[in-house]
Order: C-alpha cells, then sequence, then structure tokens
C-alpha cells in the first residue's frame, strides 16, 4: 500500500512510525513531513492546504491513501478533493470538518444528537459576552468559534480576562465565541475511527495542557500524556460510543456529510456524569504518540479500511503503558526561541522501552535544530505508567537544548495511584 502522509508535527512523525510498522506499507511520502519522518519515508514539498494540490499529488503518485494530519486542510475540503479523485482518504470532508471548525456548529450537531456537553451561549457582540460570563460565572470559559492553532480556548476565573479574550476573538473578521458553563472533573481524550456508520474507539489518554508542573502557566498544545488511563471505568470507551461517537455518526450520515476518519472525543467526567469539552477531526498531539506506541494492529491495514467503509470490529493493543513527555523550547507558549542546536538524541534513542518523536525540529547545516514550540518529545514504554514515564524521563535526561523546558509530573499522580493499589494487592 502507498500512503500520502500530510503534516510534519510530533502526531505525523507517530503516525508515520505506526504506518511503517505496517507489513501491508509498501511506500510512505509525507508532505511536509520533519527531518525524523524522512527516514521512513520520503518527504515532498507540497501545499498541503490546497485541495487540489492535494488530489494531484496523489493521482500522480497513484497513492492508495491519503492520511490527512492536522485539522486546517480538512477544514480546507482537502480531503473533499482527494475523494473526488478516486482515492480514498483517512479524514473527514469539509463539511464534517466543521466539528472542529466550528464550535457553535459541534454544539448544534450535538443537540440534535442528544450528547452530553456543557450549556453554551453563542455570542457575536462584546455585550452578550458579558451577559453569558455573568450568567455561567466563574470558572470562565470562552472558546474563538473557529480554528485558532491551539489558543483559541481561555478557561480563567478573571473576568477582565475572559472579556479580554472575548473582544480579541470578536475583532476578526466574522468573530463569533461561545461562552460555556464550566466542566469540573478530570479530562480524557478518546479517539474514534469512524468509516462513515461504524465507530471503533482506540485506548483512552490524558493529555497535560498547561506549560509548566502542577498545572501551572499558560495552556499548551500539550505538554505530555499517557495511555491507558488505569483510573478510568472499565466501560468508559463503550459509554462513549454509545452516547457520543455514535449518536454523532449518525447524525453527520443524516446530513449527508459522513463522518470519514478519527473523532477526537475530548471529555470532562463531571460529577453529574460525562460531558464532552470539544470535538477535534484528528488525532491528537501528543496523545497520539502514546496511543499509537501500544496499538498492535496494523495501522495502514486500519486507516484505509475506515477510509473504504470497512472497519473491522476490534483492535489488538498491547499490555504495556506509554508515557510522552514533550520537550518544549525556551519561551514557549508566548514566544518560543528556534534555530538553537539539539544533542542527545542518539542517546535517548538506545534507552531501552523509549524513542524520541520529533515535532519542531529542522536541519541547518547538516545539525538538527529547534524548529517549534513544541521541538521533540520521549516515549517511554513500561509494564505500568511508573516503568513508562521512567523511560520517557531516562530518554529526555539524554536531550540537551538551551534553554528548553519539559514538565516533571507528567502521569506522577497516576503512577503513585498505581504504585498504591499494587502495595493493597501484595501487602
Ligand atoms: N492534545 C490536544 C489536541 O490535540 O488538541
Amino acid at each position: 500500500m502507498k500512503i500520502l502522509l500530510l503534516g510534519s508535527g510530533g502526531r505525523e512523525h507517530a503516525i508515520a512510525r505506526a504506518l511503517s510498522q505496517d507489513p501491508e506499507l509498501s511506500e510512505l511520502l509525507i508532505a511536509p513531513g520533519n527531518p525524523a519522518t524522512a527516514a521512513l519515508g520520503t518527504n515532498i514539498e507540497l501545499d498541503i492546504l490546497d485541495p487540489e494540490a492535494v488530489a494531484a499529488v496523489a493521482q500522480r503518485e497513484q497513492v492508495d491513501l491519503v492520511v490527512v494530519g492536522p485539522e486546517a486542510p480538512l477544514v480546507a475540503g482537502v480531503a473533499d478533493a482527494v475523494r473526488e479523485a478516486g482515492i480514498a482518504v483517512f479524514g473527514p470532508g469539509g463539511q464534517a470538518a466543521q466539528l472542529e471548525g466550528s464550535k457553535a456548529f459541534a454544539k448544534e450537531v450535538m443537540q440534535l444528537a442528544g450528547v452530553p456537553t456543557a450549556e453554551a451561549r453563542v455570542c457575536t457582540t462584546l455585550d452578550e459576552a458579558a451577559a453569558a460570563l455573568d450568567e455561567f460565572g466563574a470558572p470562565h470559559v470562552v472558546k474563538d468559534d473557529g480554528l485558532a492553532g491551539g489558543k483559541g480556548v481561555v478557561v480563567t476565573s478573571d473576568r477582565a480576562e475572559a472579556l479580554a479574550h472575548a473582544e480579541a476573538c470578536l475583532a476578526k473578521p466574522d468573530g463569533q465565541i461561545v461562552i460555556e458553563d464550566y466542566l469540573d472533573g478530570p479530562e480524557v481524550s478518546l479517539f474514534c475511527v469512524c468509516d462513515g456508520v461504524n465507530v471503533l474507539p482506540l485506548e483512552p489518554a490524558q493529555d497535560f495542557k498547561r506549560a509548566y508542573d502542577g498545572d501551572e502557566g499558560l495552556n499548551t498544545g500539550g505538554m505530555g500524556a499517557y495511555s491507558p488511563l488505569p483510573w478510568a471505568p472499565a466501560d468508559l470507551s463503550k459509554e462513549v460510543v454509545e452516547t457520543v461517537a455514535r449518536p454523532v455518526v449518525d447524525e453527520m450520515a443524516r446530513r449527508g456529510t459522513p463522518f470519514i476518519g478519527l473523532l477526537y472525543c475530548g471529555l470532562a467526567l463531571t460529577s453529574r456524569g460525562l460531558r464532552v469539552v470539544e470535538f477535534n477531526v484528528r488525532f491528537g498531539d501528543p496523545e497520539t504518540q502514546s496511543v499509537l506506541a501500544r496499538l498492535r494492529t496494523p495501522l495502514a491495514q486500519l486507516l484505509y479500511a475506515a477510509a473504504i467503509g470497512e472497519l473491522p470490529d476490534q483492535l489488538e493493543w498491547s499490555d504495556e503503558a506509554a508515557v510522552t513527555v514533550v520537550l518544549a523550547a525556551s519561551g514557549y507558549p508566548a514566544s518560543p526561541k528556534l534555530g538553537d542546536p539539539i544533542t542527545g538524541l542518539d542517546e535517548a534513542e538506545q534507552v531501552e522501552g523509549a524513542h524520541v518523536i520529533h515535532a519542531g525540529t529542522a536541519l541547518k547545516d547538516g545539525e538538527l535544530v529547534s524548529a517549534g514550540g513544541r521541538v521533540l518529545a520521549t516515549v517511554g514504554l513500561g509494564k505500568d505508567i511508573d516503568a513508562a514515564r521512567a523511560r520517557a524521563y531516562e530518554a529526555m535526561s539524554h536531550i540537551k537544548l538551551d534553554g528548553s523546558h519539559h514538565r516533571s509530573d507528567i502521569a506522577a499522580n497516576v503512577a503513585r495511584l498505581q504504585a498504591g493499589q499494587a502495595d493493597q494487592q501484595t501487602g
């Protein structure tokens, strides 16, 4: 199978790594890719936001499948163009991608499909926003309606900060925001592979969005993740499929815009039950780095099956746990410093049960340098979360990048919880 994968971040390196382990894969093209994906296939130049250009390359290269990594090409209609060219594509069309492209659209679909989510108000003026903030009270949740590159959501108890974010979003052309009731409880990311009709959940993961230990600092794209979730209810995935993913997939099919691709259900397990925080229409980053490291079902075959409407009934998983720790550039997330040399990757890769995923890296005069806010991640696999995180952190200890930072508490609480449970069983 020949595959064209679109994207260049850590998620795409993790996807490329899993695709290249599938014996059915014969050739992998990545557009534009990064220095690490170049070792797994061929990086090619292509404007991935141009639907016709992507379809033309897919045809010229006679690929069997296109896998779209990020959300922006999906919202731009890349999957529609590839499908119209008669090529299988893993990723929803532009209409279905509005589940991520517009928070207001996602709320409308959830309401029609009876999916549990926070109460919300769609606002187009500052007066409406102020009224909605007062109606729901603190903590305030203000979401830019459209795609905002991970900077669209502000959660704060400071009303002035909430209002300032609302004002900034509303100042954009056709600016619209969604203000919601705050959802308490732990958050979970559950990725569902969908073929337009059927839904197959991957194993749940949790990510860490704040920049610093103890959930301090600004929101980021994600500073780490782990999977599985030993503390989560055993029937969580089943409940999410029944109450969230399948109703949404049914509603999208009913509208004539079937959802084919990855439905990322961002959930809060609140004291009042499970609620949807957000949908994304692509794999999450960095959760994918942990989830795909544990998937035993060959990924190329799985994504192709979804793309042609023949999703299998079940998946195979490793019994091991996976922990991902992200290394961010100095100044990230506010103003990351780029272009600094990165060393120690070979030593990190030699740590047993660990590997490195590139996100924002580039080659400059033959030297690996930082080229993005989230630079790379280490992924550790182990018999439990504690063993996996020990490997991820050991690998991270070898990597040097001036001024960089990473959290030291990724999955720490859950590792302690697991250790306590083991003590109880043996004691
Ligand atoms: N980890 C959050 C996201 O991928 O949007």
